[in-house]
């Protein structure tokens, strides 16, 4: 394909590149990619420019107009993955005036969850009976987020918060059942109960790390982070698969499950960021350092009940540690 001509006489073109806003000029000869790893800007291309992967896509905010046509590569990848107009391969685009774009996938993590997203492989559990233990995990602050960013930025926030949580469910031998807006609901012990409250608190403690590790990538992209509140309970419920086709997911039932959300939602009201309940430190046999003791009604639930803020994991050869120290 010939270059592209440049509009106006003597001026080059630019790119201002989104969500960290760098505006960085341009060449005839150079793609957005191009343009953008010249510039130091970080920018997925997994597939080294040849049109097979999207992860260097862009989405344009401004200017479409001073696109270059698609090329042959490009027109193939964008039907298969039906493509808006304004979504481009950085690789294969070139500019002849000021554009705006935006990188949705922006490093190895994005690439990650980009291919993972849909593509769960959920193992069949006939529904039974099951001592497992319930964890739920929110947001602290996700309205004034949501409120704060545009849609897009929320919606890309929340997959990386979602994938982190999801990979640290899964290693501690977890499954995820549930997103609800910014909550998260995960089971353990449905395939080996003895470990059940013990895996939940590590994986609760592991969470904190990565929500760690994600405000260090949030904080410079978007000026805001996130804090979450986890809760684990451990109890009796009916486990089982649930869903048809692709929309299936592991469920429990039971009132343990909701047991386990009450637990989540005291640490708002008495200020703590994770909590479980007296059966589940029953089970943990001193695996974990546990601060205040907090009595307390439940919601719903007549008397009063015991539940222990969780500190860290306690190391059998040392002292107590959290995950992200
Ligand atoms: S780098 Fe793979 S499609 Fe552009």
């Amino acid at each position: 394909m010939p270059a592209p001509r440049i509009e106006g006489q003597g001026r080059m073109p630019h790119i201002t590149y989104l969500p960290d806003d760098r505006r960085v000029e341009t060449g005839p000869d150079e793609s957005i990619l191009e343009t953008s790893l010249a510039a130091g800007i970080p920018h997925a291309y997994a597939c080294a420019a040849k049109a097979r992967c999207s992860t260097c896509r862009v989405v344009v905010a401004a200017g479409a107009e001073h696109c270059s046509e698609r090329t042959e590569a490009e027109s193939v990848l964008a039907t298969r993955l039906r493509f808006a107009d304004n979504i481009r391969l950085a690789c294969q685009t070139r500019v002849v005036g000021d554009v705006t774009v935006r990188r949705p996938v922006l490093d190895d993590v994005d690439i990650a969850v980009t291919s993972q997203l849909g593509k769960d492989v959920l193992p069949d559990h006939v529904g039974e009976e099951k001592r497992i233990a319930i964890l739920f995990a929110d947001i602290s602050g996700y309205t004034s987020f949501v409120e704060s960013l545009p849609p897009y930025d929320v919606v890309h926030a929340l997959n990386r918060y979602f994938y982190l949580m999801h990979a640290v469910v899964e290693e501690s031998g977890g499954y995820v059942s549930d997103y609800v807006g910014d909550g998260l609901l995960a089971f353990f012990g449905v395939d080996d109960e003895s470990t059940a409250a013990s895996d939940a608190v590590a994986a609760g403690i592991a969470m904190f790390g990565a929500v760690e590790r994600l405000n260090a990538y949030l904080d410079p992209m978007y000026g805001r982070t996130f804090r979450i509140r986890v809760g684990v309970h451990y109890g009796e419920a009916v486990v089982g698969t649930i869903g048809i086709g692709d929309i299936r997911k592991l469920a429990a039932f039971g009132d343990a499950v909701n047991y386990a959300s009450r637990v989540e939602t005291t640490n708002k009201e008495v200020g703590t960021d994770f909590l479980i309940s007296d059966a589940a430190r029953e089970q943990l046999d001193g695996r974990a350092e546990l601060g205040r003791v907090v009595v307390t009604e439940l919601r719903g639930r007549p008397g009063e009940h015991v539940l222990h803020e969780v500190l860290g994991l306690a190391d059998a050869d040392g002292p107590a540690t959290s995950d992200d120290e």
